[in-house]
């Protein structure tokens, strides 16, 4: 395709379970079918040659539903980070993750922590998982951080600045250009607030599982046609 890529494109991949439930299905079988249109969007935002790509696995909130649905996702994340992304490997893809350890369980943990040893000296796209992941949380991380260098007199107050502050993010990643969500909601439910700051947002009706390589190339069409000012004037 011949439309600008962006450096960073987010992805709220929103409603597997809606999409599993309006086919009569259990919650489940939409995740399910949601890691499988992502292994697709991931492959195919790398051969686009996209730098980064950020996706919102798992907020902090989520861990508020049942007990069930919970657990199928852990094991499908364990089940995805041991074998099933190892296309990842061989596809050049360098996966970091975002978000608290803790509370997940040590399964996942362990996965996660293959996973990025097993792609850490990729060269290709970064992609960047966010799990157990909330935007106003990194807020907070982000700032015990910095006061803790303070207090430690390995910086003074004066040396904080944004770039001081995009270092102490969970990763040091580039603002995000383009915000994708899907199921037709328009909120931004604490998804890389700070990150977020001057994204454009596209917001697609399908549900996530229904999301395919041709949506994202649609999104970013939509994309390169929007006038980014920054704040500026219109040149
Ligand atoms: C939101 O849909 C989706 C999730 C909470 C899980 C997303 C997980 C995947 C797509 C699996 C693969 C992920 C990775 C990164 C390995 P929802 O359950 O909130 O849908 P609903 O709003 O229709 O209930």
């Amino acid at each position: 395709m011949k439309d600008k890529i962006p450096c960073h494109i987010g992805i709220i991949m929103d409603g597997n379970g809606r999409w599993a439930t309006s086919r009569g299905y259990a919650r489940s079988r939409g995740h399910k079918e949601g890691a499988e249109a992502l292994k697709k969007i991931i492959k195919h935002a790398n051969e686009l040659h996209l730098p980064y790509l950020s996706v919102f696995a798992f907020s902090t909130e989520n861990f508020k539903r049942d007990a069930k649905e919970v657990n199928y996702l852990m094991n499908l994340f364990v089940r995805l980070f041991k074998s099933e992304l190892d296309f990842l490997i061989e596809d050049q893809v360098k996966v970091v993750f975002s978000g608290r350890r803790e509370p997940l369980p040590k399964k996942v943990l362990d996965a996660m922590d293959i996973i990025t040893k097993k792609t850490k000296d990729n060269r290709g796209m970064v992609l960047n998982v966010c799990l157990n992941y909330g935007g106003k949380t990194e807020i907070v991380d982000m700032v015990k951080r910095i006061a803790m260098d303070v207090e430690n007199k390995k910086i003074t107050i004066d040396q904080i600045d944004i770039s001081l502050v995009d270092h102490a993010m969970y990763q040091d990643l580039p603002p995000l250009d383009l915000v994708i969500r899907t199921s037709g909601e328009y909120r931004i439910s604490n998804f890389m607030l700070y990150q977020a700051s001057y994204a454009e947002f596209y917001f697609s009706p399908k549900y996530f599982p229904d999301f395919t390589p041709r949506d994202l190339d649609i999104a970013i069409e939509d994309y390169g046609k929007r006038n980014r000012r920054f704040g500026g004037i219109k040149k």
